[in-house]
């Protein structure tokens, strides 16, 4: 019953680190679909350029673990940044500025990074699902293949990318707590910081998990019912 006390208790505190789990969710997912927009259309460009640029973008947030990038953008960044601050102090004489990156902004970077890279290949995706036929006519109405993808394409790929976008936003919401290992106080850190104060884990952690549980499944309805909803429109 005592650990069934601490875990209400802590509840406010927790709750607090949710509010902070979602914030950085919406922001990286928001600049994510920015990013991803980016990145997805260069990937299906004509310009071998772009496509090759896309294609490194995506890859390497892909093919490297959310933490890594975390602590490459968090310890990282920063370390370069302060080398290249002592050269100009030394050769130019001016007042030293940087010092580090701040937690929170360190965090949105990562992950809206990260979130952007798999936003691009869904955006990729939900374009390439629409018939060839739809550019075909639009072409023959004397549309660019611009103004075909942007008045024709786009906004049924909208569409169908709802979904999947649905879920890139409760894995991010779940990877977030990765963010825990610099330090930002999310959800999980909470947590964690409350373990170490009161030994009790298991309340807790259980907590915890029970707090991301009840913020995916309402995201996850929520989706459920736009999907619906954007369907009777067709
Ligand atoms: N767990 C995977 C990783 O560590 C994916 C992280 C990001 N997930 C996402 N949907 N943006 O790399």
């Amino acid at each position: 019953m005592e650990n069934l006390q601490i875990a209400i208790h802590s509840l406010p505190v927790l709750l607090l680190g949710a509010g902070k789990t979602l914030e950085i969710t919406a922001l990286a997912v928001s600049i994510g679909c920015i990013l991803g927009l980016i990145g997805g259309l260069s990937r299906l460009s004509k310009n071998r350029l772009l496509r090759f640029l896309g294609t490194c973008y995506v890859d390497f947030f892909r093919g490297t673990p959310l933490l890594v990038q975390i602590v490459i953008v968090y310890f990282g960044i920063p370390q370069v940044m302060r080398s290249f601050q002592d050269y100009l102090v030394y050769a130019y004489g001016i007042t030293p500025f940087f010092d580090n990156i701040p937690i929170f902004v360190a965090a949105v970077i990562s992950c809206s990074l990260n979130s952007g890279a798999y936003i691009a290949e869904i955006f990729r995706a939900g374009v390439q699902s629409i018939e060839k036929g739809q550019t075909e006519a639009a072409r023959s109405l004397g549309m660019t293949n611009a103004q075909a993808m942007r008045y024709v394409i786009l906004p049924q790929a909208f569409k169908r990318v709802i979904p999947p976008l649905g879920n890139e936003f409760i894995a991010m919401m779940k990877d977030t707590s990765l963010l825990s290992v610099i330090g930002f106080e999310e959800l999980f850190r909470r947590g964690q910081l409350i373990v170490g104060a009161t030994y009790q884990a298991f309340a807790i952690y259980l907590s915890v998990a029970f707090i991301y549980l009840v913020m995916t499944l309402s995201f996850s309805r929520l989706v459920d019912y736009l999907e619906r909803r954007l369907k009777t429109g067709d």
